[in-house]
């Protein structure tokens, strides 16, 4: 079931994804060779927890922090830990805010220090994939355009979009339907709508587009052990094109 929102419901999901957009501004400024993903995580939640909104990831099916940080191979929710960044690794991180209720879902990927330029490319090409699926959340066009804009720049760029993990909706819930994919054709699948608010979040491999979940059941990698790379915006679509509700 697909849940519409009014404007005022999309405002006041702009304020959720506000608090989410400036927690990765914020934690960019920590991200540097020797600081651990536990270091970050923490921060993040007192951050969360210092503007008035709770880290919504904390608790879902029983996920222990406020962001998943997924390091060099690890696609997603990559758990905080111990674990020091090093120089020339990259370090995908997603943060969940809810705020009066309504749930601002982001995730941007980092260079740790100076990292090779595949590396460089990776994050780009999988960013600038992700501003081409947004520009496609337009009314009267087709979830398939969205799915197809991000795949299509992807592969011409020689990289591949992960299958397994999809984008969703976003309102009240962080998954509502529907399940927005990061490949397939244009034109199909659902019509797009005025108070439609989806999280699109490709997650693109430098090889193969397979992927495995580690022991701790979350932790997910690449099956060849080459790096990946996870960008996520929650858009509204709105008589006024795309809005990205998580800016800071
Ligand atoms: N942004 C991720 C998603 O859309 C985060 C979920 S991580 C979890 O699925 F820990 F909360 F499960
Ligand atoms: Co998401």
């Amino acid at each position: 079931m697909i849940i519409l929102k009014s404007p005022r419901e999309i405002r006041q999901m702009r304020e959720a994804g506000r608090i989410a957009a400036q927690c990765l501004v914020e934690l960019e400024q920590r991200i540097r060779p020797g600081v651990t993903t536990g270091e970050l995580a923490a921060w993040a939640e007192e951050f969360i927890r210092s503007r008035g909104a709770l880290p919504t990831f904390i608790g879902y099916h029983g996920y222990p922090a406020a962001i998943c940080t997924s390091v060099n191979d690890e696609v997603v929710h990559g758990i905080p830990g111990p674990r020091r960044l090093e120089e020339g690794d990259i370090v995908s991180v997603d943060v969940g805010a809810t705020y009066r209720g309504y749930v601002g879902d982001h995730a941007r990927t980092f260079p740790v220090g100076k990292v090779s330029a595949e590396a460089a490319r990776l994050i780009e090409v999988t960013r600038e994939a992700l501003e081409r699926g947004i520009a496609h959340a337009v009314e009267g066009g087709f979830l398939g355009d969205v799915a197809h804009a991000v795949q299509e720049h992807v592969e011409a760029n020689g990289f591949s979009v992960v299958r397994e993990y999809v984008g969703h909706g976003v309102g009240r819930e962080m998954h509502e339907d529907p399940q927005v994919p990061n490949y397939g054709p244009a034109g199909r699948g659902l019509r797009l709508r005025a108070g439609l608010v989806i999280a699109i979040e490709p997650m693109v491999n430098a090889g193969t587009y397979r992927v495995y979940t580690m022991p701790d059941g979350w932790t997910v990698r690449t099956a060849d052990g080459k790096l990946s790379a996870h960008f996520e915006h929650t858009v509204a679509v709105t008589p006024d094109g795309p809005e990205v509700l998580t800016l800071p």
